[in-house]
């Protein structure tokens, strides 16, 4: 599928409200993996300026595929998609790439968008390039009550990602 297609480009600012984008929409984190694509529901995350860019802040535990993957790219999509897709959305939050392609079993597909893998189901596609990654630390908490989110202390990979380009469906 030729992305130009389907989609067009938008500006940032006519994103629609982004809490309800990551927060109750959800959205899948996509990377390469090879020849193919790996996808990872996230629900924890940000969309805002920094240094004078308008970035994507995204939150991966370690133990996730996605995090091996993210660590291997340097460029990445998110993907935000219809309600209709909300089964997709959670075998992609439960299922590890790593033991196979869960894409498929979740009835999604994947194209190329300027070399990185893109969601063709997406109603939203945001196209990043990472700028900075680090752990969250134990000893950075300043409210220490949040450390019950890491009781295997598998705290998260923060990635602040570039947002290159945002693509609407059409
Ligand atoms: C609604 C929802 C939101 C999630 N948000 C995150 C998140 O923000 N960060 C994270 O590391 N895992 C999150 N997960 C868990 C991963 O999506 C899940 O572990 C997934 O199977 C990892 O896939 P992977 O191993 O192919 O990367 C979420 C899961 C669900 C269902």
């Amino acid at each position: 599928m030729n992305i130009n297609d389907n989609f067009k480009e938008i500006s940032v600012y006519e994103l629609e409200n982004t809490h309800k984008l990551i927060g109750k929409d959800w959205m899948l984190i996509t990377a390469a993996d090879g020849d193919g694509a790996n996808a990872m529901t996230a629900s924890w995350g940000a969309l805002g300026e920094l240094w004078g860019a308008h970035v994507a802040i995204c939150f991966v535990r370690p133990q996730r595929y996605t995090y091996e993957l993210m660590e291997k790219q340097d460029r990445v999509s998110l993907a935000f998609l219809d309600e209709d897709h909300r089964d997709s959305l959670n075998v992609c939050g439960t299922l590890s790439g790593r033991n196979g392609d869960k894409l498929s079993k979740a009835g999604l597909t994947v194209s190329d968008a300027d070399g990185v893998p893109v969601i063709n189901e997406a109603r939203i596609t945001v196209i990043c390039k990472k700028l900075y990654a680090d752990d969250l630390k134990e000893e950075c908490f300043v409210d220490q009550s949040l450390l019950k989110n890491y009781q295997n202390k598998d705290y998260h990979r923060v990635y602040v990602l570039k947002i290159e380009k945002v693509l609407v469906r059409k």
